[in-house]
């Protein structure tokens, strides 16, 4: 049977009639724009990460770029950002005024160290963009020691634990993304900001609504980027589900495991003393685009997402041009998401594993 990349539709299932009866409620109560389940969600998202704050806004692009404006990012500084991640973590850089300057990742966790950082850092830098990628949790504690804020980017990595506490409150401040195929998704576009420091959040308050507390008054050049109350409501109802979500995702790396994938192939790593809820699951092998024709041709989802990372990407060529990144030029060549979900299945894995296995055998014959 084909296995898709990912299955939104099958854990939300269950909750479709609270999900509806939610929606019903918002329609029915007339407050669409920072209603009572926005303000009730940001507490409830907050207490469930960890931090004291959570700032419901349009999207996880806008919210990098809000929480960067409040850490006092502008023009003139320099914001460290990996080059193997999704493009908007480096993108939500450039509206801020500063220079996105990239670093290297490991290959074995796809996250960033204090060894990459610290080699991109110089007196410019404001601030470093730490990406929880594929829902691995890089090690925030380690990098902030280098001296450097640090804002986490955890579009990806809703429901992943480490050591020190959720993603969301490790840094200094923290983004998500609620796009619907995260570990925590709405029914269209929607993201968070999440902190621990209040002057920080209240900035980011003001700034997703035009710069203003009361629409009277508008003391900074903001924007429009507000969660919805619909979605809020929608969120609303799956928070409590997301941990037993996030342990389907665990169970479905641990059934690859066990069906020998690792064999075959590069699992990806957890980094020291974090549990990853892996948004994706991404393999590494020489032979990368033979495994994804097969995996295609068995009907089985599977996807290279950044083949080209960012420094290469034509929007950057002013600021990645030099960038010399051994590593993500390795995996960006090496890498391949292959199906993952809340509810991936041992015979699932087994399937796309004996798919795997024959386009190994097939490459190196
Ligand atoms: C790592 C990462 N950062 C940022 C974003 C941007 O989030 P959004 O699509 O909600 O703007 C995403 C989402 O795709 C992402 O995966």
């Amino acid at each position: 049977m084909p296995v898709p990349l990912f299955d939104t539709k099958t854990p939300l299932a269950p909750l479709r009639e609270q999900i509806l009866a939610r929606m019903e409620e918002v329609v029915d109560d007339g407050r669409y724009i920072l209603g009572p389940n926005v303000g009730a969600f940001e507490q409830e998202f907050a207490a469930y990460v960890g931090a004291e704050h959570a700032i419901g806004v349009a999207n996880g692009t806008d919210a990098l770029t809000l929480a960067l404006r409040a850490m006092g990012v502008g023009p003139g500084d320099e914001v460290v950002v990996p080059s193997f991640t999704f493009y908007a973590s480096a993108e939500a850089i450039p509206p801020t005024g500063a220079t996105p300057v990239f670093c290297d990742v490991d290959p074995d966790t796809f996250c960033v160290t204090p060894e990459t950082v610290k080699a991109a850092l110089t007196p410019r830098t404001k601030a470093v963009v730490v990406v929880h990628l594929f829902g691995n949790v890089a090690p925030v504690r380690e990098i902030e020691a280098l001296g450097v804020p640090v804002l986490e980017d955890a579009a990806q990595a809703a429901g992943s634990v480490s050591e020190d506490g959720r993603p969301g409150a490790l840094g200094t401040a923290a983004t998500f993304s609620f796009f619907p195929s995260k570990n925590l998704g709405c029914f269209g576009d929607g993201g968070a900001v999440t902190t621990r420091d209040r002057e920080l959040a209240d900035r980011v308050r003001m700034l997703r609504f035009h710069g203003s507390w009361d629409k009277v008054t508008y003391e900074h050049v903001g924007c429009n980027s507000r969660l919805d109350e619909l979605q809020a409501a929608i969120l609303r109802v799956q928070l409590p589900h997301l941990d037993g979500w996030a342990d389907g995702r665990r169970a479905a790396g641990r059934h690859y495991a066990q069906a020998g994938l690792g064999e075959l192939v590069e699992l990806p790593v957890p980094v020291r003393g974090c549990d990853p809820a892996w948004h994706l699951y991404v393999i590494r092998h020489a032979q990368a685009d033979a495994i994804a024709a097969a995996l295609a041709e068995a009907g089985h989802g599977q996807k290279a997402y950044y083949r080209t990372p960012i420094h290469r990407q034509p929007a950057m060529a002013q600021w990645g041009a030099g960038a010399e990144l051994p590593a993500t030029d390795e995996i960006a060549r090496t890498h391949l998401a292959i199906p993952v979900s809340p509810v991936l299945s041992a015979e699932q894995a087994a399937d796309v594993t004996a798919t795997i296995a024959a386009a190994v055998a097939a490459a190196v014959a």
